[in-house]
C-alpha cells in the first residue's frame, strides 16, 4: 500500500470510530477529506440522526446526496458533537485548521458544540504546531496590511492565489512559524484589524482525538 493510500486508509478508520460518539440528535459536521468518510459512514445511520450543520459548502453537498437534513445552526442552538479534522494536533489537542479553507465556519460550529471529536490519522499529531502553515481568513481589502502584521509576528504569510472562501474572502497561509503559545498567538492574531479567522484553535481546542493508525484507531483525550 502506498503512503497516501494508507494515510487515507487511517483517516477512515478516525472516521468510523467517530460514529461511536453519535447519540442521535443534531450533529456538527466539518470540512476535508477525513470529514468526507466520515460523512459517508453518518449516511449509515441516518435514520438515528435529526440532521446535521455544516462546516462548508463542500460538506452540506455531501450531506444532502446522503439525504441527510442540513440544517441552520441558528435553529438548532447548542449541538452535543461536532466532528471534525485537522492539520496539526499537538498533546493538548490544540490545533491548526483551515487546510480546506473552511476555518471560519469550523470555529463557528466548534464553539457551538459542547463535544469536539478530532478525526485525523495519526501524522497530523506534532510535538509543536506551526510545521503546517497557519491559514487565516481576511477580508480582502485588508490582505497586504495584514500580511506585514502576520510578518512582524514572524511569519512569512503567502496569498493562496485563486482561492476564495464561502464567506467570500482570502486566505493567507502563514509559513514558517513555531506556535510555542497556541491561546496567545489566536488572540493575537484575531486582534489584526481585517481578520476573520486565525486557523488556530487552541481557545477551544478538541475534547477528543480520535488517530487512525497502522496498529488501528487510538483516543487522546
Ligand atoms: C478544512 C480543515 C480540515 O479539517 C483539515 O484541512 C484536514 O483536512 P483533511 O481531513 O483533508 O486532511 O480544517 O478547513
Amino acid at each position: 500500500m502506498g503512503a497516501a493510500q494508507s494515510q487515507d486508509e487511517f483517516k477512515k478508520q478516525a472516521a468510523e470510530a467517530a460514529l461511536n460518539h453519535v447519540q442521535g440528535g443534531v450533529v456538527g459536521v466539518g470540512t476535508g477529506s477525513t470529514v468526507n468518510h466520515f460523512i459517508d459512514y453518518l449516511a449509515t445511520i441516518k435514520g438515528r440522526i435529526d440532521g446535521a450543520v455544516s462546516s462548508s459548502e463542500a460538506s452540506s453537498k455531501r450531506l444532502e446526496q446522503h439525504g441527510i437534513p442540513v440544517l441552520d445552526l441558528n435553529s438548532v442552538g447548542t449541538l452535543s458533537l461536532y466532528v471534525d479534522g485537522a492539520d496539526e494536533s499537538n498533546q493538548s489537542l490544540q490545533l491548526i485548521k483551515g487546510g480546506g479553507g473552511a476555518l471560519t465556519r469550523e470555529k463557528i460550529v466548534a464553539a457551538a458544540s459542547e463535544r469536539f471529536v478530532c478525526i485525523a490519522d495519526e501524522s497530523k499529531l506534532v510535538s509543536v504546531l506551526g510545521r503546517f502553515p497557519l491559514p487565516v481568513e481576511v477580508i480582502p481589502m485588508a490582505r497586504s496590511y495584514v500580511a506585514r502584521e502576520l510578518a512582524k509576528l514572524g511569519g512569512n504569510p503567502v496569498w493562496r492565489e485563486g482561492f476564495t472562501t464561502d464567506n467570500g474572502n482570502l486566505i493567507l497561509d502563514v509559513h514558517g512559524l513555531e506556535i510555542a503559545e497556541p491561546m496567545a498567538l489566536e488572540q493575537d492574531i484575531n486582534n489584526i484589524a481585517g481578520v476573520v479567522t486565525v486557523g488556530i484553535f487552541a481557545l477551544r481546542p478538541a475534547d477528543v482525538l480520535i488517530l487512525g493508525a497502522a496498529s488501528g484507531p487510538r483516543t487522546v483525550t
